[in-house]
């Protein structure tokens, strides 16, 4: 029985005979629910990543209320429940090692509980795509809302993005140029609100491509947290998702390979995060696609660095709102996309930006006045990295994309954090500094770590930029000359585990090159003399994922997640 003769999921739930059935509804009803608010109507989740722990998701409870009011007005149930929660600042090592975590709590969550539809509520880094690859695997109708943008920093009337400017400062921190108490009173300025980081780093970057797959609201990707706007599209998402149990429009039907590829090129026009290449491999593998490094690269060539954003560029997302946000981008981007997708608007890709308007052409720049004719990440491939290395070419010194230098190699993070500025380190700015056992295994759930600090020595002398590479990440709002994502990584064997200190390296960025200009057989014979680490975890959630990690270029997902059977199992 339903409202308009429709047999919801939930109902195998409420329907059931005898005494579970009637217990379900007695549950509702202790909660103060009476009959006519439940009976007959969807049960829509709302999966909300809300916690003090995360600054960035710290007001999604005042959101869920919000879509609350968009459930009723449609005439579903509304049911908030939490799940883990992953927080940039506060989780160590690092939030990585726990995205597969969340996304199976979250797969969970909805296939074990009577839900016909869920409303997904994230924003920082790990979040978003948490929710994504949990919605897909269990593949109900689903709708991406995130907590939008902070306000803009504002230091001494200097306009501040974080955390771009956070590196920006402890570097002249570092060399001396800002005084502490300068320092301090910078962090009271850095983050005035609610919401996530405001430059293009990982969270902008996955909320962008949110919009861009179609599983998002046009326009959720650039709200600030705190414009009333935001609250408005939470109630719209609230509505909607009624709609769409009604149209059994499930995630599978909107993420599809074109929808894939719409975002990669949302991705590299937007000078997106590095991140977000492992965070897509890993959604579309929930819905068994593959996204191999080379379509990303591929997409890059022929796709322009459009918007002019940090930490590629001058703004802030709070201007990309003011600008048009994102319907206007992919407006301008359009002859690149697929515009015939279906989204959760109910309708096409094309047909919701077909009025969007760009009010900042700096800002958004048009495919015939773009930053640069090509896109905003690159694949690189060598004898350093056989499966693959990313680099950011926008956020990078152009001088340096092709360069040749002698390798410094830390063996570990600690080690560089113990080095690095040591006065008898022997290094000169033309040097490649090298960081290995900081993978997905070696990290482990590879941090980023990649934004290797420069020596003190070569800060002073006023220069801020050196080739560095290693297998961790990089957080989305760094900037630099800064190879990541090396491939396999040390601690499984590859190449990274072989160089030495002197060692010459040759990055070859236009060639998409990375090399090790070591002799074959040396390296092999390197590798065979490497002594094995001994294993971070001996048991629980840890030795789990040492288990079934896999590598950066297949989204660093669990082997036992990718799609097999995807979609909702029946209950018992
Ligand atoms: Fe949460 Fe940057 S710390 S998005």
């Amino acid at each position: 029985m339903s409202t308009n003769g429709k047999s919801y999921r939930s109902r195998e739930w409420l329907d059931t005979p005898e005494l579970y059935g009637w217990l379900r509804r007695a549950a509702f009803k202790a909660q103060g629910f009476g009959e006519p608010a439940f009976e007959g109507k969807p049960i829509i989740g709302i999966c909300n990543t809300w916690s003090e722990l995360t600054h960035c998701n710290a007001h999604l409870r005042q959101l869920a209320d919000a879509v609350k009011r968009g459930v009723w007005q449609a005439g579903g149930f509304p049911m908030e429940f939490p799940v883990m929660s992953l927080g940039e600042y506060n989780m160590r090592p690092t939030t990585m090692l726990f995205r597969n975590l969340l996304s199976m709590e979250v797969e969970e969550s909805i296939i074990a509980n009577p839900l016909d539809g869920v409303v997904l509520l994230g924003g920082c880094d790990k979040t978003t795509p948490a929710l994504l690859m949990g919605a897909a695997s269990a593949d109900v109708p689903a709708i991406l809302v995130t907590g939008g943008p902070q306000l803009k920093g504002n230091w001494r009337g200097e306009e501040l993005g974080s955390c771009t400017d956070c590196r920006r400062y402890s570097v002249e921190l570092r060399a001396g140029n800002i005084t502490e108490e300068e320092w301090a009173e910078l962090q009271n300025c850095i983050v005035r609100s609610p919401g996530h980081c405001m430059v293009m780093g990982t969270a902008s970057t996955m909320a962008a491509l949110g919009e861009a797959l179609g599983i998002a609201l046009p326009g959720n990707a650039a709200i600030p947290a705190v414009d009333s706007r935001r609250a408005q599209l939470a109630e719209t998402a609230g509505r909607q998702i009624v709609n769409l149990v009604n149209d059994d429009l499930r995630p599978s039907k909107v993420m599809t390979p074109e929808a894939f590829e719409n975002a990669i090129r949302t991705l590299h026009a937007i000078g997106g995060s590095t991140n977000a290449i492992v965070h897509l491999a890993a959604i579309a593998g929930r819905l068994g696609l593959d996204l191999p490094l080379k379509h990303f690269d591929d997409l890059s060539r022929t796709t322009p660095f459009v918007l002019n954003l940090k930490p590629s560029g001058k703004f802030l997302m709070e201007d990309f709102y003011y600008a048009g946000g994102l319907p206007a981008l992919l407006k301008e981007i359009s002859p690149l996309l697929h515009l015939d997708r279906p989204t959760v608007t109910g309708r096409t890709l094309g047909e919701n930006i077909a009025n969007a308007q760009n009010y900042n052409p700096d800002l958004i720049r048009g495919l015939d006045n773009p930053l640069d004719p090509e896109g905003g990440l690159a694949v690189l491939y060598g004898s350093l990295a056989p499966g693959g290395a990313i680099i950011k070419p926008t956020a990078a010194s152009p001088e340096l994309l092709t360069h040749r230098g002698r390798a410094i190699v830390f063996e570990d993070h600690e080690d560089n954090e113990h080095r690095i500025d040591d006065p008898a380190l022997d290094v000169s700015p033309d040097d490649v500094l090298v960081m290995r056992s900081s993978g997905p295994i070696g990290g482990p759930g590879m941090p980023e770590w990649g934004f290797l600090p420069l020596p003190k020595k070569i800060l002073t002398r006023g220069i801020r930029d050196m080739v560095r590479l290693s297998d961790a990440r990089m957080s989305g709002t760094a900037f630099g000359t800064v190879v990541v994502h090396v491939t396999p990584e040390s601690a499984s064997g590859g190449p990274l585990a072989a160089v030495r200190t002197g060692d010459e390296i040759q990055l070859d960025v236009p060639n998409r090159r990375l090399d090790l200009l070591v002799d074959d057989r040396e390296i092999s014979r390197r590798l065979e003399a490497e002594k094995t680490r001994a294993p971070h975890f001996k048991r629980g959630y840890g030795w789990m994922y040492s288990q079934h990690i896999l590598q950066a270029d297949q989204g660093c997902d669990f082997d036992f997640l990718r799609a097999e059977g995807v979609g909702v199992k029946a209950p018992a």
